[in-house]
């Protein structure tokens, strides 16, 4: 990804996030599927998080698609070593994948994974030249104990005390609240875009100068995805459950394709 700059036009980014669901044969199938149905659009790129050994398939499955990228839905810091179970970013680069998704919040509670090893995880993508797409989102205790705010700002300050400020012209982030992940439950559209100026907030605070691309993931589906994007403060989403099948995944992104966004410029504008 090259550098961004505030004048620049954005793309919408949708990611797919298949979790372990689709090997490598149903990888193939669902992009023979999606390819028939959809083409390369100008504004927006389709990003796609398979299971690591459906990485390569989908990459091949794929072609030379413009618009397609394909991740890694979780990689270890080391590039090698005794690490049973784990997986190395070159390795992951090695079979196509360019993008990684950092402390999905599954990850995080279900895996136990801490905000210092997201934070080494965004490191190491980073030094690899991959892209990582990193998920924030608070639980619903912690919304309901009013901790949203103090949440975020401590999960994003980790991967600020770890990075450069410039180092954020490569990063994507994705704000997931946990309570409406799989649930059916969505952040309301405003919900969402006030924890997205949050975040943005505390960017500026620090020094980030780049326009980091801010994605809403949380139930999304062909229902709501208008209605999130056409606010400016989103610049795309992450859909787990609602990007399995490849006719409905399609129609999510001719919807959120369509909404009247501009994702373009720092405030983004909304035609008429
Ligand atoms: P969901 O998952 O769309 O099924 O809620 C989103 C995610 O976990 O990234």
């Amino acid at each position: 990804m090259t550098e961004r700059s505030l004048a620049e036009p954005r793309k919408l980014i949708f990611a797919a996030n298949w979790k372990m669901n689709h090997g490598p044969a149903e990888a193939r199938r669902f992009a023979e599927k999606f390819l028939a149905l959809t083409a390369p659009a100008e504004n927006r790129n389709l990003w796609f998080f398979p299971p690591a050994v459906s990485i390569g398939a989908l990459c091949q499955a794929m072609g030379n698609r413009p618009d397609v990228r394909v991740g890694a839905q979780n990689v270890h810091w080391e590039t090698k070593g005794a690490f049973t179970g784990e997986l190395a970013i070159p390795m992951m680069v090695e079979v196509g994948a360019q993008v990684v998704l950092v402390g999905h919040s599954e990850r995080r509670y279900l895996f136990g994974e801490t905000d210092e090893q997201v934070a080494r995880k965004t490191t190491a993508a980073l030094g690899a030249g991959v892209t990582p797409l990193v998920c924030l989102g608070e639980t619903l205790t912690e919304r309901e104990g009013g901790r949203t705010e103090h949440v975020i700002v401590r999960q994003v300050g980790a991967v600020l005390q770890a990075l450069e400020p410039s180092d954020w012209a490569r990063v994507v982030l994705a704000y997931e609240p946990v309570w409406a992940i799989g649930t059916g439950k969505n952040a309301t559209p405003d919900d969402a875009a006030q924890v997205h100026e949050l975040i943005r907030m505390e960017l500026g605070r620090h020094s980030v100068t780049a326009r980091v691309p801010i994605l809403y993931g949380g139930s999304v589906n062909t229902g709501n995805v208008a209605s999130l994007l056409t606010r400016p403060q989103l610049d795309g989403v992450l859909v787990g459950g609602a990007s399995l099948d490849p006719n409905g995944w399609a129609d999510l992104l001719e919807k959120g394709s369509n909404a009247k966004v501009r994702p373009s410029g720092w405030h983004g504008t909304i035609d008429g």
